[in-house]
């Protein structure tokens, strides 16, 4: 029987790729969405045809909804009968400098970026015998910059909450993270914007995706590797 994977966000953007890389490699995937119904379908359908004897199925839920969050785990062991590998990737990226900072932002960015991935990873070492998780960070935890205040925090939080996780689950689970720096250009932005952002670190190149896949795969094959965080940033980390 093939692992299953759940993964965050996973209908569009960087969790699709890394639900896409799984399914290429061989896993059974619990995509997850909130508002991305048509990607979503269109991806599970994609994923159908490409793996025919793999299963995939799309499970919706609002994460900064704590009682549709606390109901994933379940629906996913219910509907595939296990689960191998967790990857938190969903996430609210909002700018929020210090001075205009309101509480609702701090709660919003916390609740889904933070407080979600906490109940996912809760809930999956309560309902498996053994996994593994992969936070999905990045590399502003290394830096004070306040332009993105709200989620920056909520980020380094999710570091933080990764190691107490590692240390609790053990020797059970395995609990990493993986910190990039831009890999996809937001909204309205282009591949111009990536290379002026990647100009400004040690390497600068824009990682991309495949770096992050890359240190996927190495996780998922090191099995002594817990409580790690890998960066994908070109060295943005060392600024
Ligand atoms: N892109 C980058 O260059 C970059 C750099 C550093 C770190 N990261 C981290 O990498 C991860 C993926 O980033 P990304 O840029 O690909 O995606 P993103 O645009 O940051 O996140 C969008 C994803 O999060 C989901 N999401 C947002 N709010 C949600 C909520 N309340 N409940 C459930 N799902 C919710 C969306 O689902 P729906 O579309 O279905 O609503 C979508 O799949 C994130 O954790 C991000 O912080 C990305």
């Amino acid at each position: 029987m093939a692992k299953v994977a759940l993964i965050t966000g996973s209908a569009v953007r960087l969790g699709r790729e890394i639900a896409f890389h799984l399914a290429k490699n061989g896993w059974d995937i619990a995509l997850h969405y909130r508002t991305s119904t048509k990607d979503v379908a269109d991806f599970e359908a994609e994923l159908k045809t490409g793996f025919p004897e793999q299963r995939f199925f799309a499970f919706q839920a609002d994460l900064g909804v704590i009682d549709q969050t606390q109901k994933l785990i379940k629906q996913v062991i219910e509907h595939f009968d296990q689960l191998d590998l967790l990857v938190n990737c969903a996430s609210i990226f909002e700018p929020s400098a210090f001075k205009e900072t309101t509480a609702d932002s701090l709660i919003r960015h916390s609740q889904v970026n933070l407080v979600s991935p906490f109940i996912l990873m809760r809930d999956f070492a309560n309902s498996a015998v053994n996994g593994l998780i992969i936070n999905i960070a990045d590399t502003r935890i290394t830096t004070n910059k306040s332009d993105f205040l709200s989620y920056s925090l909520s980020k380094k939080s999710l570091w933080e909450l990764t190691k107490m996780a590692a240390l609790e689950l053990a020797p059970h689970f395995r609990v990493n993270a993986i910190a990039p720096g831009a890999i996809l250009a937001p909204a309205g932005k282009d591949q111009h914007y990536l290379e002026k952002v990647a100009d400004l670190t040690p390497m600068k190149t824009p990682s991309g995706v495949i770096s992050i896949l890359k240190s996927i795969d190495y996780i998922i094959g090191n099995e002594d590797l817990t409580g790690q965080l890998i960066f994908c940033d070109g060295g943005a980390q060392l600024l």
